[in-house]
């Protein structure tokens, strides 16, 4: 049978952590775990079971396995002792006899995303980056549907538009909406993005290094690699849609809890062909797996075992691809979440309503 892993790590430290040993979970705090995850090694996590491809009935089984850093810790150590310990924990991918590594999260965003990781290990790899920038666009178009949002006239904004997933995603949604804002820190590199993406744009497209820009569009994905949120409920204008890629969150829990005038939902999450089962908890309904998890577990049902995603560059062409495969599979868009919940049609169309009083009180403030 073909096989993958698909490497975690904890993200919230308290919460993830109790998931697997509650015990440490109760009685360190963050700093502490943050602290003592330099020394832990790898961590075997569960077997997953269950996945059939609905194209060739074709089943494979799959390990999840942790890297035990969390992202501050990622972003604080050398990129090399970083590399060291997700090489190892690949090291372990490969003992459990796998096919295809998928790096989760943070472990594909540090450094040369999985360049140098690849090269040490013996298992092909991939980051999972490109289904992910298929799956956020998807989400996204999708939500300015049932937003009644005409994605031809629409002001939309990638945060973090310098990035491996966020240049893609700009490329992408440049071809559908009418203004495009790119949203980075550093203006020489949006400068180069806009530059490349001008030749083709549908959309005009307009860079910015701060956020208050935000409050004149009406679609934003965001997919920064901030290490805590950066957009906040004073930054959004009344009846936008956020999709939410990154992990951890850009999107502050301050906007669920002070703007039921916009739509947030989590990027990057799919159904999974088959009665699968992760024996792990990683905070999503069952059935269901981030993009890059699916990218990765696509491409076992497919017999790809070659690196597919690796690097800051990705292309359109292996976006299209990979999409593609896991259509062909039989993975599909699930329904929106927003900060892990459900978010039902009968939400959506309170937050609509409440986007249309919310307007009606700003003209009246004028
Ligand atoms: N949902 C999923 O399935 C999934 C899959 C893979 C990855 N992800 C998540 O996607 C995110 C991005 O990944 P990536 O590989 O594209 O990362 P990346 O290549 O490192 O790009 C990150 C982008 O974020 C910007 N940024 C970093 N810190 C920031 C801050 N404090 N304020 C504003 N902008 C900031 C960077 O700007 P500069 O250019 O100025 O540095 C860059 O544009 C990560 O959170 C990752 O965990 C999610």
């Amino acid at each position: 049978m073909d096989t993958f892993a698909f490497i975690i790590h904890p993200i919230d430290p308290k919460r993830d952590v109790s998931r697997k040993f509650p015990l440490l979970g109760r009685v360190l705090n963050e700093r502490q775990i943050d602290f003592f995850s330099t020394f832990f090694p790898p961590v075997y996590i569960s077997e997953i079971e269950g996945i059939r491809s609905e194209a060739t009935g074709k089943e494979i089984k799959g390990w999840f396995i942790a890297c035990p850093y969390t992202p501050r810790r990622m972003m604080e150590l050398p990129a090399r002792t970083v590399y060291k310990k997700i090489i190892q924990t690949g090291r372990l991918a490969e003992k459990l006899g796998a096919n295809i590594l998928g790096l989760g999260a943070f472990t594909s965003v540090v450094g040369d995303a999985g360049i140098t990781i690849a090269k040490s290990l013996a298992v092909p790899v991939t980051t999972g980056d490109s289904f992910t920038v298929s799956v956020a666009v998807d989400a996204i178009r999708e939500a300015a549907k049932v937003m009644e949002i005409p994605l031809e006239t629409a002001t939309a904004a990638v945060v973090g538009a310098t990035g491996a997933i966020g240049q893609v995603c700009a490329e992408l949604l440049a071809d559908h909406v009418e203004r495009l804002y790119l949203i980075g820190r550093r203006e020489d590199a949006l400068e180069e993005l806009r530059d490349r993406l001008q030749v083709h744009a549908r959309a005009e497209l307009i860079m910015s290094t701060t956020m208050d820009v935000l409050a004149d569009a009406q679609l934003i994905l965001t997919v920064t690699s901030a290490i805590h949120d950066v957009i906040q409920p004073e930054h959004l204008q009344p009846g936008s849609v956020v999709c939410d890629v990154a992990r951890p969150r850009d999107v502050s829990a301050m906007v669920a809890a002070a703007r039921d005038d916009i739509l947030v939902i989590d990027g990057g999450m799919v159904d999974v062909p088959g009665p699968v089962d992760f024996h792990f908890n990683f905070g999503f309904p069952p059935g269901k797996a981030y993009a890059c998890m699916a990218e990765t577990i696509a491409l076992a049902l497919e017999g790809r075992f070659e690196d597919y995603t690796l690097g800051k560059h990705l292309t359109r062409e292996r976006v299209e691809e990979i999409d593609k495969i896991s259509k062909k599979h039989g993975f599909r868009l699930s329904g929106f979440r927003s900060f892990e919940r459900e978010v039902t049609l009968e939400q959506i169309e309170t937050v609509r309503r409440n986007a249309t009083r919310s307007r009606k009180v700003r003209v009246a403030q004028m």
